[in-house]
Order: C-alpha cells, then sequence, then structure tokens
C-alpha cells in the first residue's frame, strides 16, 4: 500500500491488517515513553488545503510518536494566495525530503491526481478530498466500534453484523462515503438516514440501505448512530426549511436518545454542532465515543504511516 486514497480500495485483509496494527500501537499508552523508533529518517509533510482540527493534529503527533520528521503546509498564511499550484506546492514540500505528504484539500481527487500524476514520488495519504473521501477517519470509525464491542479480543474480527446507521448531510459527507465502503468490507450493515434534498446523486449504487426516517432506524435498534454536521461551507442554497425543522426529523434530540438502547454507541466524526445534529446529553453520555474516536485516530494513523512507509515511499 504505497498511498492510501479511497476506501473502497481496502480489502477486508488490508483493514483489518491495518486495525491490528493500530491495537499494538494502542499499547503505547501505557508506555513512560509513548515513542518508537520506526519512522526514525522519515519525513511526514502535513498539506492542509483546507482547516483541520482532528486530523492533522492527530498525523501529526502519530508521526511524532513514531519519531519521523513532520513539516506542515495549511492553505493559509502560505505561498497559495500567490497563486501557487498543488502540483508546485508538493514538489516544494518534496524538494525539502517529504517522503509521506497527507493530503487535505476541498477539491475531490487532489489526492489521487498527486498520487498517480507522477508530479511527486512521495506517498500520498489522503486527509479528506472535497466531498468524496476520508479513508482513515473511516479506519478509526471502524477501530473505535471494534475495539467497542470486542474490547481486548479485537485484534483479527471484522465487523460482521454490526448495523451502524449515518445521519444527516450524506451528500457533502467524504465520511459517510468512507465508512459506507469501509464498514461494509468490514461485514457490517450500513443504513444512510437524510432528506432526499441531502442523499447525494448515484446513492442507489452504494452498498447501504437508504431511509428518509431517523426515527424508524431508532426503533429497529441499531449497534450505532453515527451523526453527521450539516457542511454549509459546500452548500449552494438551503436544502431543508429551516433548522428547527432538521433537528426535529433528524437531530439526535434528547428524546431520540432516550429511545436508543443503552448498548447503542453514539459516534461523531467531529467537528460537531451541539443542538443541531446532536444534543449535549447524546455527546456526553457514556454511550459517546466522539472523544475515544479521536484517541483512537492516532494509532490509525500511526498503522497507516507504518504500513504505506513499509510499502514503498522514498526511503
Ligand atoms: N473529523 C475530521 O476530519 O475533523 P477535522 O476536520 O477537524 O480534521
Amino acid at each position: 500500500m504505497k498511498h492510501l486514497i479511497d476506501s473502497s480500495e481496502l480489502t477486508a485483509q488490508r483493514a483489518i491488517s491495518l486495525l491490528d496494527t493500530a491495537e499494538e500501537f494502542a499499547q503505547l499508552q501505557s508506555r513512560s515513553v509513548p515513542k518508537l523508533p520506526t519512522l526514525r529518517g522519515v519525513t511526514v509533510a502535513n498539506v492542509f488545503f483546507e482547516d483541520s482540527t482532528r486530523t492533522r493534529l492527530s498525523f501529526e503527533s502519530a508521526a511524532k510518536k513514531l519519531s519521523a520528521d513532520v513539516i506542515t503546509f495549511t492553505g493559509q498564511g502560505s505561498s497559495l494566495s500567490k497563486g501557487e499550484s498543488l502540483k508546485d506546492t508538493a514538489q516544494t514540500l518534496e524538494a525539502m525530503g517529504a517522503d509521506i505528504m497527507v493530503v487535505r484539500h476541498s477539491s475531490s481527487g487532489a489526492a489521487h491526481t498527486l498520487a498517480h500524476s507522477g508530479w511527486v514520488g512521495a506517498s500520498i495519504i489522503n486527509a479528506g478530498d472535497g466531498t468524496h473521501q476520508h479513508p482513515t477517519q473511516a479506519l478509526l470509525d471502524a477501530y473505535t466500534i471494534r475495539h467497542r464491542l470486542h474490547s481486548d479480543q479485537a485484534t483479527g474480527q471484522d465487523l460482521t453484523g454490526v448495523r451502524v446507521a449515518i445521519v444527516g448531510d450524506i451528500a457533502h459527507s467524504r465520511v459517510a462515503r468512507s465508512n459506507a465502503w469501509l464498514l461494509t468490507t468490514l461485514g457490517a450493515s450500513v443504513t444512510l438516514v437524510a432528506p432526499q434534498t441531502l442523499l447525494p446523486r448515484g446513492v442507489e449504487s452504494w452498498p447501504v440501505t437508504v431511509t428518509t426516517s431517523f426515527d424508524d432506524v431508532i426503533d429497529d435498534a441499531p449497534d450505532a448512530v453515527m451523526m453527521l454536521r450539516i457542511q454549509s461551507e459546500r452548500m449552494r442554497g438551503s436544502h431543508f426549511p429551516s433548522p428547527g425543522e432538521y433537528v426535529g426529523h433528524y437531530g439526535l434530540t434528547e428524546a431520540r436518545f432516550g429511545r436508543l438502547p443503552e448498548t447503542a454507541l453514539v459516534m461523531h466524526p467531529g467537528p460537531m454542532n451541539r443542538g443541531v445534529e446532536i444534543s449535549s446529553l447524546a455527546a456526553d453520555s457514556p454511550q459517546s465515543t466522539i472523544l475515544e474516536q479521536v484517541s483512537n485516530g492516532v494509532w490509525v494513523r500511526m498503522a497507516v504511516l507504518y504500513q504505506v512507509h513499509q510499502s514503498g515511499g522514498h526511503q
């Protein structure tokens, strides 16, 4: 796996191997110095043309825990404002020694272009491209579900029989796309829940069930509900009558949360808008995995950096 661009490219075997490697890296938590020399001499470039809190910082933390050197590019304050292109930016970072580039961009396909254009020889990890894919988010979500269900017995397991509902702005969500493919590859059943206006074109070809009724899904007692933010920044015009109406039909309100089984996981990739797609009661409950997802992201990204490096960066 020289690059990681799209969760649909991951076989169940590869995905389980990544999750198992992440389980091994998670053992670092019990060490007084939580660091390994594995990527000593390797330079990881975080190349973020779009804003990020969790993904950028957890890739930085993951790379440093593996003893890599980290250089960071963010769109704001860069020579992007002077018209520098994606190609020239990437080649500039490679000239500074980048072996692995972790790339976030508002254009769907940007990471794929960097990986396959021949502009650079570095390994490319997609950290979110437009509305298309965010494969490490799907991996950390799968890790979180698996770890909650199987705890220390998680290694080697897939997600057969697990029922996950992904709720909200599916149309603009790279998290929904990435999870739809990865979770089903791992054996889970995925149901997408959204108003018609927030379902993507072509969703019929996704390996999922689709419904417009969140209440029906709640009554069906899912194993996990993954709540998504409304991505207003990617919208032109209004996709629902009013925020109040959206919350009434699609929010994980206190009332809907109370109807979920006590074992159901409450997930959110972040950033969340409390009081819109999720109530604070649900977000802060013991059923919530929201902060665990953030912590697990570090172990999963260590696993991805490690496996990408193993199969052929510059070194
Ligand atoms: N989940 C996620 O991608 O969060 P950030 O945008 O903060 O990286």
